[in-house]
């Protein structure tokens, strides 16, 4: 797969997981340059596909600790209006709501004043480092703040469950699903529990998000190349492989 976007690896440490960002451990951190990218091919397709340029309601039903969600915001938040994060697991929910609150000014000030805590308590340079960061940070949310506040929320559900999605997202309001769904290693599918509901769980993802979906909506899912992801009623845009991953950009028929 060749980086239409990202070319040139940059240096993201700003974005490290554990650094200004709440890591756990449990919780996979998603890699920046790829979540730049993907989230930059879904813009272009949402812009090419429907003539769509308008900032969007962005959406992932598997956020985890809401890595990938929060670092999207910050290196493309003009293209972002709001930012919802779901997950079947109560301690991904927490994480996921920590991160996505240091979108907010309000909620980097609390991280710098617990930055600042353990600097003073323990001296290390790995603290100094994040407190650097952070103000780095805090200068982004300031600067998008005064072209367009980023809105956020976080709920917990199954990504298979059209009922509990529905009742917290209106119908029809999203415009980018990207999506980092269990494979394996770190995480497992969970709340599956007939055999049918195991040998497809993507597919049933697919078909919960249906009723979400705007109509200029675009989905990019990330699996292992094992999962198949498709559905009769989507339309593939593109597939690429990187490492273990496989990334689908889909489009709702
Ligand atoms: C690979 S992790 C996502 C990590 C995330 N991309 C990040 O950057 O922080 C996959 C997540 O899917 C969640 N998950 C597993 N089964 C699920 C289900 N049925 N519905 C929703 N989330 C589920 C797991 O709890 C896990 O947090």
């Amino acid at each position: 797969m060749q980086y239409k976007y990202e070319k040139e690896p940059l240096d993201y440490s700003d974005l490290a997981s554990g650094r200004v960002f709440y890591s756990s451990p449990g919780y996979p951190a998603f890699p920046v340059r790829l979540a730049s990218e993907i989230f930059q091919r879904c813009v272009a397709s949402r812009e090419t596909i429907y003539g769509d340029a308008t900032a969007c309601t962005l959406y992932d039903p598997c956020c985890g600790g809401a890595y990938h969600l929060s670092v999207v915001a910050y290196l493309h938040g003009k293209h972002i209006r709001e930012i919802i994060g779901s997950d079947i697991d109560a301690k991904a929910v927490a994480l996921a709501k920590a991160n996505l609150g240091l979108l907010s000014i309000a909620g980097l000030d609390q991280r710098i004043g617990e930055i600042a805590k353990m600097m003073e308590q323990y001296n290390k340079d790995s603290h100094k480092d994040a407190l650097k960061s952070a103000y780095i940070l805090r200068e982004k949310i300031m600067t998008l703040d005064q072209e367009h506040p980023l809105l956020t929320r976080v709920f917990q559900a199954s990504a298979t469950k059209s009922k509990t999605i529905m009742k917290n997202i209106k119908s029809k309001s999203v415009d980018i699903v990207f999506t980092d769904v269990p494979y394996g290693q770190h995480s497992q599918w969970q709340g599956l529990n007939s055999k049918e509901e195991l040998s497809n769980p993507t597919w049933l993802m697919l078909d919960a998000l249906l009723g979400i979906l705007s109509s200029s909506s675009i989905l990019a899912i990330v699996s292992d190349k094992r999962q198949k992801v498709s559905h009769e009623r989507y339309q593939r845009v593109e597939k690429f492989q990187l490492g273990k991953r496989q990334v689908v950009i889909l489009k709702p028929i």
